[in-house]
């Protein structure tokens, strides 16, 4: 099966995202003696080295990372909760909440819509958002009819625009929600970033893994 396989590289390779992802965890691989030796902001690399030879860091797409890990593409990643909660967690272990990217996933509407009433009179609800899973899982758990617009960012402005009644998106200092006269109406979930692990890497190269998986242990319960 496609995700037991592993690559065939001697040393390990993580998947990582730029931005918030990458930042917050090279604390964590700082814990386990590993420096990143490029800034992915700067580099046009794509695989960079870092003060171990035998770890090498991938920079994918947030939401690529779950795909690189389950085929074996990389070793072990960091993906947020709703990345992972989309993507499915088959052909991965998921060992540590990292307690890194810490939001959580909300339910939005322009400031004048009333999202209560609406949601009583059993309205059928236009919900654009980039977490179709979750949201469809969601709303269909309060009985709540909708219809989901896919979309793949900004989703802020589906209702200022009338392109849907409600968003589902991640909220942290809900900054973005108040600049778009947005408000905040019902929180789905807390959400921050886990280890992901491939299962055959786990068993194939546990002793590689291992000391990396205890350190961002360690270093992510002291960070909480
Ligand atoms: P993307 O390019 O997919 O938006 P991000 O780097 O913005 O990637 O987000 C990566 C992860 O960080 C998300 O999957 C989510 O778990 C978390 N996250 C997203 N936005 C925020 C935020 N504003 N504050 C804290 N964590 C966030
Ligand atoms: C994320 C998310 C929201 C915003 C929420 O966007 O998609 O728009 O953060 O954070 P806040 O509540 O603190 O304003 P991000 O900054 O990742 O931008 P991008 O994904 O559109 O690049
Ligand atoms: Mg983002």
């Amino acid at each position: 099966m496609s995700n037991m396989t592993t690559n065939s590289a001697p040393g390990l390779i993580l998947a990582l995202s730029k931005g918030r992802i990458f930042e917050d965890t090279l604390p964590l691989l700082a814990a386990a003696g590993i420096t990143v030796l490029e800034n992915p902001e700067t580099s046009r690399k794509l695989i960079l080295p870092t003060n171990d030879p035998g770890v090498r860091v991938l920079i994918v797409r947030a939401s690529d990372v779950p795909t690189y890990v389950q085929h074996g593409a990389a070793d072990f990643g960091v993906a947020g909760k709703d990345v992972l909660l989309e993507h499915g967690g088959e052909g991965l272990y998921q060992p540590i909440d990292l307690r890194i990217a810490c939001c959580r996933m909300s339910v939005a509407v322009n400031a004048g819509f009333d999202y209560e009433t609406a949601v009583r009179q059993g309205a059928r609800l236009r919900v654009a958002t980039k977490f179709v899973n979750t949201a469809r899982e969601h709303f269909a758990s309060k009985g709540v009819h909708v219809d989901l617009i896919k979309l793949y960012g900004s989703m802020e402005l589906a209702p200022l625009v009338g392109l849907s009644d409600a968003i589902v998106d991640v909220v942290s200092t809900g900054g973005t929600l108040r600049a778009n006269n947005l408000v905040e109406v019902e929180k789905i979930m807390d959400i921050s970033s886990r280890l992901v692990v491939n299962q055959a890497a786990l068993k194939l190269k546990r002793e590689r893994l291992q000391p990396i998986l205890d350190a961002f242990q360690r270093a992510s319960t002291q960070q909480g």
